[in-house]
């Protein structure tokens, strides 16, 4: 299943990609308060003719939200379907900007002691509500999800992590499926100027198979069960992603799939998407930037 990415995009392209992938057979569409792209996803539905009723749209309250959740006028209001956390850090809402405040020492200005598992509930009580249909988490470790699953009421239905061969994250899949939780993945082509595109080995499958390398990186993820968010603005790329995908997933063999799952091990692992939070998330290969708060 593949979702549709509209990050880092203009309101114009986000509206055309939107129009686009929609007419190419696509029905959920990824989108973030963060992104500030919440209103052009909504344009784009509205432009494309496809029935409201067939489309899912993904998004995402924001670190500095937390805090104003039931603030409902943040809400696509009926729009949206899935709603994510979409990172596990609070930003502190009386901070010097709207969405990114940061302190006199340019560090982003994190509340540290507020509770993601309050978040939780109160993400809990939209679904009671009828505000949205399903909740989820995004950029949540095991360490993360371990604050919130004790005392959640529902299980997040997705997580939205950074996934691709070169950060695979195997034992956060594994605990992700113990849980019942759909892993979902971000830049799944490795973001912008991906190294992914060009690596041999990724190269090599896909001639092996007359498929682009964007084809086996998608293929690689559907075919473990991962829900796929590639981001185009091209119309071409739109198209042939999906297209490609069904390809890829008929036409690796385990061979293949053994070989892109040791690639990270093999030394290649890298993370692309990695903002400066000061604080530790959880993750593997990936620590902290800045010096942890002493209290
Ligand atoms: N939850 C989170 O924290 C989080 C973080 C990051 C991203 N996301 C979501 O995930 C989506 C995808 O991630 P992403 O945008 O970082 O990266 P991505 O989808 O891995 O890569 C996007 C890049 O790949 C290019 N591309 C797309 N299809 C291609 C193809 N078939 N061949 C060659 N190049 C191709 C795009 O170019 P063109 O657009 O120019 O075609 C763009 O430069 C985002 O849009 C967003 O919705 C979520």
């Amino acid at each position: 299943m593949l979702l549709a990415g509209t990050w880092q995009s203009t309101p114009e392209e986000v509206v055309q990609a939107v129009v686009c992938a929609l007419k190419e057979g696509y029905r959920n569409i990824d989108c973030a308060w963060g992104y500030n792209n919440e209103k052009d996803v909504g344009e784009g539905i509205k432009q494309s003719d496809v029935p409201r009723s067939e489309i899912f749209i993904t998004s995402k309250i924001a670190s500095i939200q937390l805090f104003h959740i039931s603030r409902e006028e943040s809400l696509l209001a009926d729009r949206i379907l899935v709603y994510l956390i979409h990172w596990p850090v609070a930003l502190n809402p009386n901070g010097n900007h709207p969405a990114f405040p940061t302190l006199p020492n340019g560090l982003r200005d994190v509340v540290h002691d507020w509770k993601l598992s309050d978040t939780w509930k109160q993400m809990e009580a939209l679904v009671e509500k009828k505000k949205v249909k399903a909740i989820g988490i995004s950029n949540f470790s095991v360490k993360k999800m371990e604050e919130i699953l004790p005392s959640a009421k529902i299980i997040p239905a997705v997580n939205q992590l950074e996934l691709h061969p070169y950060n695979p994250q195997h034992e956060l899949l594994a605990y992700l499926r113990s849980k019942g939780i759909v892993p979902e993945a971000y830049s799944p082509l490795g973001s912008t100027n991906s190294p992914l595109l060009k690596d041999e080995v990724v190269k090599k499958i896909a001639e092996k198979h007359g498929l682009q390398p964007s084809d086996v990186l998608l293929g690689w993820l559907v075919s473990h069960g991962i829900v796929a968010l590639p981001k185009s603005v091209t119309p071409s790329r739109i198209a042939s992603n999906l297209t490609g995908t069904v390809a890829a997933v008929g036409k690796l063999d385990k061979e293949d799939i053994t070989q892109l799952d040791g690639l990270a091990a093999s030394g290649k692992q890298k993370r692309f998407i990695m903002p400066p939070w000061p604080v530790a998330l959880g993750f593997d290969n990936w620590t902290a930037p800045f010096p942890q708060p002493t209290s």
